[in-house]
């Protein structure tokens, strides 16, 4: 495969593309650059970068990507609020989210960095109602044994979802998945040693771009752990194939509240050397 394809006509011999290339593999010659190797992660840096469209490449092709006139910057008062605003949604109001909504948001979170632009997250989606109660319910019941073991016996975890489960049994009220219609499960491949860290890069993302389509987000990071532990009872409703495994949860739905406030923070800490 010829990796690199450069318009000579069009290439000004800059070396931005080699430059930008993480793994090395664009060299540079008096005709300009050219594959050196074969590593290429396909970030589509070194198409991305040439100022003036000179250079393709087989593994990230330039008719792929979209020509930026001026990448719009937030200012950064507007920037630090929009970050600082993104708030964990536990109340749901009672409205399906349309599939296209959630496709719309899984369409920004694949676009999150990866290690080595390994992405490898896909994506199970429920909002079957009787599905995710029964999620709820294993997870519960998981987390009950799962508690007075460690690593949770004697920690925090452990009163606080005690409590929970406690309420889970006397009430019904759903203290895993919050009632949220709709759970997005990001999967990988169990080989993928970076499942995890790309999972929650990708759903860093959906969470901060669930706001512009009116929908909240929670990372369900107690339905995660039970699915990591390979709890058999949650592994038969979800049903995944043989060579996949959950890295994550996230909760969709509309909020039923609206946040007027900015929280704080413990205080920032750094060490300066
Ligand atoms: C790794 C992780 C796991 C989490 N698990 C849960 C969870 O199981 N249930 C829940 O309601 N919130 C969960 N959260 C949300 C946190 O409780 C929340 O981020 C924190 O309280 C701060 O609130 P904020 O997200 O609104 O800023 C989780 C967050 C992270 C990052």
């Amino acid at each position: 495969m010829n990796l690199i394809q450069v318009d000579q006509e069009k290439c000004i011999k800059c070396g931005i593309c080699a430059e930008v290339c993480p793994t090395g593999v664009i060299g540079l010659d008096e005709n300009g650059p050219k594959a050196i190797g074969q590593f290429c992660i396909a970030c589509g840096h070194c198409v991305a970068i040439c100022p003036s469209a000179a250079l393709d490449n087989a593994k990230a092709p330039l008719v792929n990507q979209i020509a930026l006139k001026r990448v719009p910057v937030l200012d950064e008062d507007t920037a630090a609020i929009f970050l600082r605003s993104r708030r964990s949604v536990r109340e749901f109001k009672r409205k399906v989210v349309a599939r296209e909504s959630i496709q719309q948001l899984l369409n920004i979170a694949r676009f999150a960095q990866t290690s080595s632009n390994s992405q490898g997250v896909s994506y199970l989606v429920i909002d079957d109602s009787q599905t995710l109660s029964s999620i709820t319910a294993v997870t519960v019941d998981w987390a009950e044994e799962a508690l007075k073991q460690p690593p949770w016996a004697g920690t925090p975890y452990e009163a606080h979802l005690t409590a929970h489960i406690v309420d889970y049994r006397r009430t019904g009220k759903d203290v895993i998945l919050r009632d949220a219609p709709c759970l997005i499960i990001p999967i990988v491949d169990k080989n993928l040693t970076v499942g995890k860290d790309n999972t929650y890069y990708s759903l860093a993302y959906a969470e901060l771009y669930a706001p512009s389509i009116g929908l909240g987000t929670c990372i369900t990071g107690f339905f995660d752990a039970c699915a990591a532990s390979g709890y058999k009872p949650l592994l038969e409703i979800l049903k995944l194939p043989e060579n996949m495994q959950v890295t994550g949860g996230l909760m969709v739905g509309y909020p039923k509240y609206t946040y007027q406030r900015l929280v704080d923070r413990n205080p920032l800490q750094v060490i300066w050397r």
